[in-house]
């Protein structure tokens, strides 16, 4: 744990990048904010109204931190940004303007208008609030369609699975049913935030469901395996497989008798959920009841790098989240 946070701040701390929080009305973001600028992870904009802020916080020097106020500012090029992106979609002038000067859409234009890097919010919205505007406005990366997210699962120090005791679980924050090619999409953009955030160099990656191999018969167990042979043909230099019950894929013995001759079964240290129940469930039955930290969720395919907070997140949980977006940025 402390490896693999300390490995990922250092490296924040070399890319000198500008990651915007939204909330300025929250104590956490606040504090989180002098230590992120403090320790050099990022730059900061804050968003709200700076005696507020400073209220708020009495003792937290504002010092080095940009603080916008998306409530005064002149608004026009935001909300005339958001027009343009939104105006076939119905959007009319005035809501843009309305919506602009919100600080969740205010703070994604920011990113979206090469003012901040990456943006960390949802201390205090729900993940839904924090994704809406940046699937309107940043949108996917060219060639990705799907935005969804994953989990660096921190195993205790004992633990025996993944690589040095981290996983990687996808998605448990975003699509709440996705399709065999969403699902895919999924499975590749975990594999690869697997290498570039976890620093695991070969994933392996297993799209989970209640059957293994046929075991059973069923239009869902359709769904994986077809997401599957899609994995294989559009990323063929990345091991994936299923469909795959949870032990088949992590637990040797088991993945001999259900799976055998999978490169996946038994080793695997990506962990597809076919959907958002079974994912949000999965991820933090693990947490509580395996003891793991739960590093995310993490946004990946967005056009720039925003990601969500719990809104039960510590300080050190804000920290954390904006060096994964400095990283992000950087790749
Ligand atoms: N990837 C890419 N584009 C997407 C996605 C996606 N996953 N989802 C929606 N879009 C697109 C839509 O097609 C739409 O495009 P357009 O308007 O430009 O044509 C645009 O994004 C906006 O979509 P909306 O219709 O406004 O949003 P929608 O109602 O589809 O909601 C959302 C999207 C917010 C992600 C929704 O699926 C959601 O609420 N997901 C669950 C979030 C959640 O509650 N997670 C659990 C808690 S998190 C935790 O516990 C850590």
């Amino acid at each position: 744990m402390t490896t693999f946070l300390a490995s990922i701040k250092d490296r924040a701390k070399t890319l000198n990048k500008t990651i915007v929080y939204p909330e300025g009305n929250d104590e956490r973001v606040v504090r989180a904010a002098q230590i992120a600028t403090q320790k050099k992870i990022a730059r900061i904009i804050l968003l709200g109204n700076r005696d507020a802020i400073q209220r708020l916080c009495p003792d937290v020097s504002l010092d080095g931190i940009t603080i916008i106020d998306p409530k005064t500012e002149n608004i026009a090029p935001y909300a005339d940004t958001l027009y343009e992106l939104r105006k076939d979609k119905g959007m009319d002038r005035a809501t843009a303007e309305k919506l602009a000067r919100d600080e969740m859409y205010f703070g994604v234009l920011l990113v979206h208008m090469g003012k901040a890097d990456g943006m960390v919010g949802g201390a205090a919205h729900p993940t839904s609030d924090m994704l809406r505007p940046g699937l309107q406005i940043v949108k996917t990366a060219p060639g990705i369609k799907t935005v969804s997210s994953c989990f660096v699962m921190v195993l205790p120090e004992d633990s025996p699975y993944g690589q040095n005791g981290l996983l990687i679980f996808g998605d448990c924050a975003v699509n709440p049913n996705p399709t065999a090619e969403q699902l895919a999409d999924i499975a590749i953009a975990s594999a690869s935030s697997a290498q570039s955030i976890a620093g695991i160099k070969e994933p392996r990656v297993a799209l989970l469901s209640f059957s293994t191999k046929g075991s059973a018969k069923h239009e869902l167990v359709d769904k994986v395996v077809a997401a599957v042979a899609l994995c294989q043909s559009r990323a063929p230099n990345i091991a994936f497989d299923g469909e795959l019950q949870f032990d088949a894929a992590v637990v040797e013995s088991v993945a001999q008798r259900k799976a055998p001759g999978s490169p996946v079964a038994g080793r695997a240290n990506v962990f597809i959920f076919p959907d958002l129940q079974s994912g949000n469930i999965g991820y933090k039955m693990v947490e509580r009841l395996a003891g793991a930290d739960a590093i995310g969720p993490i946004c990946q395919g967005f056009n720039k790098p925003l990601n969500d907070l719990s809104r039960g997140c510590s300080i050190e949980d804000i920290i954390n989240v904006t060096a994964i977006t400095v990283m992000q940025v950087a790749r």
